[in-house]
């Protein structure tokens, strides 16, 4: 076992959050009022069984080591470390600490790297190249290559200990022993801002998932690094900007392109840290995601979290369906550029994005703008900017400047007892399909079926689809519990939520197939019908009879599955 892992088996819960507030019992659980926010009913529940608590008024929520962080301001390790030191688990891999471990990741990365040079590295050479990260690039970003073998890390390593190789979360304990973490996979070191090596992600070749990342260690808290800023801080500084992608292929990319100062916030929805970590080397960022609903709607919300911390932001407009590195690539660094110079300033980004979304010929459709935008509104801190958004909708609209002000302030309505919240929290279905997945109801088969369809989770949820595709594809069955250390704060207080709340249905079964239907097969079945209809006019216009029949025919057979679907549901 990790330490983290020791830690999760052996911490009671309950003593530790009934430190800091009085816990009542109630029922399997126990009951607080929550020290994160005014509470003046418990709203706070906590659960001994599945170790986790939840706020049901503000929404936080997560493990023992969550809870800590979160009150006493720690970072990941440091809870660690606390914990560990009153449970009387010895940090065991070794006596100089953390020196030691970076020393262990610094050799796995040699490891790693000598591997990609080797004879067994010939497909992930090929791979590199094709994808145009030519061998100039593999030095500088430390590149490499994980071995198929179970145990290739772990024999090479033996040196240092087992217990080392499992604490930095290289090697997993299974049934039959440690092996390695990382197989068959090209690797990408993660460095801190001194360029010191704190984890690894592995992509493989095919198959889920993508990318494997290290899990929370001593050495490495998800949330708290950005990719690449040991080699782009000083173009950061020098040119007075950042920018920030999703990917590792785009920061390597965008580098050889000339563009520096590029990072990337890998893949989890930006946290306070990574932009106040930013805010030390600049006071401007241009935020680049990928060109889909989730990239746009990850970028609105990184927005606010890096103008939180006093940051300038804007946001680039990649053509669609480009991330970085693809159209970089194509179209070259100039190109890029021209992007990043236009970027919109955060004002106008946020209009204009909520603006596309909605009908605004029509009063509902300006209704529903503002009450999107109404949800953003606490997190504007700036009354500059609030003028200035208020203005702006004012003249989108069409409505006075004070209705929209009213509109967005809302009405603040009496916040109802704990119980009450309970009672009267409606699951979505994209909610009843993650509680599902991670409780293990989810039938095996269908299990590839719903990781393949991960882009169509919110952002808060994909990073949760794929910290469980990850621990399903080390071997074991992802438990919920052990994978909670290691989501960010916001995706651990959804899924605490998630757990808490017991489902009152009678047929889990029926539910499980009316959530899948509703989230997955009939979104998936209009998109494919909008396919055919364009496909079909297309056929029409250029006169291609034998494409009009078999599109007509597709056409038809999607309407009787549709029609089927909304009978079952
Ligand atoms: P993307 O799927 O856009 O990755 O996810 P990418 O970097 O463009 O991947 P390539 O180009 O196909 O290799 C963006 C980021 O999200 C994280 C990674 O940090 C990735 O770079 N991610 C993605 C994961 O952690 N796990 C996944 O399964 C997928
Ligand atoms: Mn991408």
């Amino acid at each position: 076992m990790g330490v983290v892992e020791e830690i999760k088996a052996r911490v009671n819960i309950v003593d530790l959050i009934g430190r800091y507030v009085v816990l009542k019992p109630a029922g399997k659980n126990y009951k607080a009022r929550c020290p994160f926010h005014p509470d003046d009913t418990p709203s706070l529940m906590v659960s001994p069984e599945k170790g986790l608590w939840h706020c049901f008024g503000c929404g936080a929520g997560g493990d023992a080591i969550g809870f800590l962080m979160r009150i006493e301001r720690l970072s990941f390790q440091e809870a660690v470390g606390k914990l560990a030191q009153e449970l009387g688990i010895e940090l065991r891999s070794g006596g100089e600490g953390r020196n030691r471990l970076f020393q262990v990741n610094l050799e796995a990365l040699k490891f790693f790297q000598r591997e990609l040079r080797g004879p067994q590295g010939e497909k992930a050479r090929e791979y590199l190249l094709s994808r145009g990260l030519g061998e100039n690039l593999w030095e500088r970003w430390g590149l490499g290559y994980a071995p198929p073998a179970w145990d290739g890390l772990l024999r090479a390593l033996s040196r240092f200990g087992v217990q080392a190789l499992l604490d930095l979360g290289l090697v997993v304990m299974g049934e039959h022993g440690p092996y390695d973490r990382f197989r068959d996979r090209v690797i990408f070191p993660i460095r801190d801002e001194q360029g010191r090596v704190v984890a690894f992600a592995g992509r493989g070749f095919e198959g889920e998932p993508k990318y494997l990342n290290t899990p929370n260690t001593p050495l490495f808290t998800k949330g708290t690094v950005l990719y690449g800023l040991d080699l782009a801080k000083d173009a950061i500084r020098r040119r007075g900007r950042a920018v920030i992608v999703e990917g590792y292929t785009d920061v390597i990319s965008l580098h050889a392109a000339g563009i520096e100062e590029a990072v990337a916030s890998m893949g989890t929805s930006l946290t306070e840290d990574q932009a106040r970590l930013l805010s030390r080397y600049t006071d401007e960022v241009v935020i680049a995601y990928d060109r889909d609903a989730a990239g746009e709607a990850s970028a609105l919300r990184g927005m606010f979290i890096l103008h939180g911390v006093g940051l300038r932001v804007r946001v680039a407009s990649l053509p669609p369906e480009e991330d970085p590195d693809s159209f970089v690539r194509k179209a070259g660094g100039r190109a890029v550029e021209e992007i990043l110079a236009q970027a919109q300033p955060f004002q106008e980004f946020f209009l204009h994005a909520l603006a596309s979304r909605h009908d605004l010929s029509k009063m509902e459709g300006k209704e529903a703008l503002l009450r999107e935008a109404q949800s953003f509104w606490p997190e504007i801190k700036s009354s500059v900017l609030r003028l200035a958004i208020v203005q702006g909708f004012s003249q989108l609209l069409g409505l006075p400047p004070e209705e929209v002000q009213e509109a967005l302030r809302g009405v603040t309505r009496p916040v109802p007892r704990a119980e009450e919240k309970v009672a009267e929290i409606r699951l979505t279905p994209e909610d009843l399909v993650v509680k599902f997945l991670l409780e293990g109801k989810v039938p095996a088969g269908l299990v590839p079926e719903l990781l393949a369809e991960e882009h169509r989770f919110s952002a808060v949820y994909r990073e949760v689809v794929r910290r469980w595709a990850e621990r399903r594809a080390e071997g074991s069955s992802p438990d919920a519990a052990s994978l909670i250390s290691d989501l960010s704060p916001e995706s651990a207080s959804r899924v605490s939520r998630l757990l808490l709340l017991d489902l009152k249905v009678a047929d889990e079964t029926k539910a499980l197939e009316e959530a899948l239907i509703r989230f997955l097969y009939l979104p998936r079945l209009s998109e494919r019908m909008e396919e055919v209809k364009l496909a079909l006019k297309d056929a029409e216009r250029r006169g291609d009879s034998e494409a009009v029949r078999r599109f007509t025919l597709e056409f038809q057979r999607l309407c009787r599955e549709r029609f089927e679907l909304l009978r079952r549901r």
